[in-house]
């Protein structure tokens, strides 16, 4: 458990939150959560700041929202912290966010290490400078003995760049004759993508209103269940996100079949 959050002086919430975690039974947990973290720069509006100081409050929930998933032993936590088309933002919102990733990790890693969380970063490397990749590959390599949640973080990707980098990947392998195309199968093509090796994403949960993906993790949500908020992200807290998870838990899942209870 994160820190022993129900060590001497846990406060009234932490205990209050905990004893919520009881609603999710452990074998209805989503294995793997994907999270739209939207709605930073409305929150920031809306109190008559500037957007970038959304995103620094965002931070704090990010926080949050992983300590949860690591008392709640989720498998896989992944966020989505900045589209292949977010670059389409102006440069100083943009060049905020990239100094706020490179913060982020100096910050919180050693946290993550304390709770054997492991990370990833899903997407393209070009357009982030050296001194940040270099950041993210030596968090990556700190990390990557720990048996922990894993932690995907989305930065600079967009689920059709996935997909089409992982057909590149293929069709170069064909090309060199180490696969015949017809061999060319869902697993294979789920092995190249981003989360190789990761379960298919059960639930996707998208803060501040907006009904869509957002070209994130189009592949691995195929059969995803969606949980929507109008709580923009600096706004949502762990008891929202736990009562997401009661509500994923009562959800039934079909994958295209039927349930035993159906078809009689
Ligand atoms: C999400 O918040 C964070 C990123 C996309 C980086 P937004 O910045 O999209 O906030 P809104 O949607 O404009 O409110
Ligand atoms: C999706 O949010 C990307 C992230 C949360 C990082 P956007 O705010 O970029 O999505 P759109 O533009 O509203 O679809
Ligand atoms: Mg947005």
């Amino acid at each position: 458990m994160w820190k022993k959050i129900l060590g001497l002086g846990a406060s009234k919430r932490e205990k209050d939150l905990v004893s919520l975690y009881d609603r999710v039974p452990k074998e209805k947990r989503p294995r793997h959560i994907a999270i739209i973290m939207d709605g930073n720069g409305r929150w920031a509006e809306g109190k008559g700041l500037i957007r970038t100081a959304g995103h620094r409050a965002g931070v704090g929930t990010l926080r949050d929202i992983l300590h949860v998933c690591v008392d709640l032993g989720i498998e896989v936590l992944t966020v989505y912290a900045f589209s292949t088309e977010n670059w389409k933002r102006p440069r100083p919102e943009v060049d905020f966010l990239m100094s706020l990733f490179s913060e982020y990790l100096e910050k919180e890693i050693q946290e993550m290490e304390d709770n054997h969380v492991r990370l990833r970063f899903l997407g393209r490397e070009d357009g982030m400078s050296e001194a940040l990749l270099g950041k993210m590959h030596a968090a990556e390599a700190r990390l990557a003995g720990n048996d922990g949640l894993q932690f995907n973080i989305a930065a600079n990707y967009g689920g059709q760049d996935e997909i089409l980098r992982a057909v590149r990947t293929l069709a170069a392998r064909a090309r060199a004759g180490e696969v015949a195309p017809e061999d060319i199968d869902e697993t294979m093509l789920a092995g190249a993508l981003d989360t190789a090796g990761q379960p298919p994403v059960d639930l996707v949960i998208r803060t501040s209103g907006d009904l869509r993906l957002s070209n994130f993790l189009l592949w691995q949500a195929a059969y995803a269940e969606f949980w929507f908020t109008e709580t923009n992200w600096p706004d949502f807290t762990p008891e929202e996100f736990v009562g997401a998870l009661v509500d994923f838990a009562q959800r039934k899942r079909r994958f295209g079949g039927l349930n035993p209870s159906d078809g009689k």
